[in-house]
């Protein structure tokens, strides 16, 4: 999807995004970025200057990063293509001059090389997955401006009994419920989550990327994943 419909549909959804994204996931998905928080801070040392979380949204990543890193001293970026979801991300983030959100498109960001010791992202990567060849487009941008990746994103469980369970509930709760609440993207937002990579071959990708080590970590039965990338 073209950007400038991605930035307009989650600016029309940015009010209620957090509410939609906690209650339709049943709180899972705020188990899983505090994971991705957790993750982030043990790799936040006291020399860390700035950190990069992209597709930020409404900051959940980049404010929990904040709030919880004994690096006071550590600034956040929020990058994200869409106003709407900045501006609750400012709203939330109370002001806080280390949390400093930025509108702009990943494929071209206005960042030195290797200026960030850390980039996030969560459930941001499959809004830039069309195809192979146009989300490496992306990672080579992302790679060029930082030395780390902590990404968290939905995957497919291997079992074929929990997936079938999950793909029913995604089905269920994005196709069905998502047509009340959020008609203009629900099967767009589906799309993406279906059309993802799995985990091993996330891994492959972000290794072609330029990624010498990567490791994952599924989250439950590999519903999605934390795949950490480095040099
Ligand atoms: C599903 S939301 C994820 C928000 C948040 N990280 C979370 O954990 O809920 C995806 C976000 O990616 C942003 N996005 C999609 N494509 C982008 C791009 N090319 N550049 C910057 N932001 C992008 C959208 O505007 C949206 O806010």
């Amino acid at each position: 999807m073209e950007l400038r419909k991605i930035a307009k549909a989650f600016d029309i959804l940015s009010n209620a995004y957090d509410l939609i994204s906690y209650t339709m996931s049943f709180g899972v998905t705020i188990w899983w970025r505090n994971k991705l928080i957790k993750e982030s801070i043990d790799n936040i040392k006291s020399e860390t200057n700035y950190l990069l979380d992209l597709c930020s949204g409404t900051g959940d990543i980049a404010i929990g990063i904040y709030k919880k890193s004994l690096n006071n001293n550590i600034k956040i970026i929020g990058f994200d293509a869409s106003f709407g979801m900045l501006l609750k991300f400012k709203e939330k983030s109370q002001k806080k001059e280390n949390l400093i959100p930025i509108l702009g498109d990943i494929a071209q960001m206005p960042f030195k090389d290797k200026i960030f010791d850390i980039t996030t992202m969560s459930f941001g990567a499959r809004s830039l997955f069309e195809g192979e060849k146009d989300f490496n487009h992306y990672l080579k941008e992302i790679y060029r401006t930082s030395k780390k990746l902590l990404n968290l994103e939905t995957s497919h469980p291997k079992n074929p009994i929990i997936k079938l369970l999950y793909y029913s509930y995604l089905y269920f709760v994005i196709i069905i419920l998502g047509s009340i609440f959020f008609p203009h993207y629900n099967k767009e937002y589906y799309r993406t989550i279906m059309s993802f990579p799995n985990e091993e071959k996330l891994s492959d990708i972000l290794k072609k990327a330029g990624y010498k080590q990567v490791k994952a970590k599924p989250l439950f039965w590999g519903m999605a994943a934390i795949h950490i990338a480095y040099e």
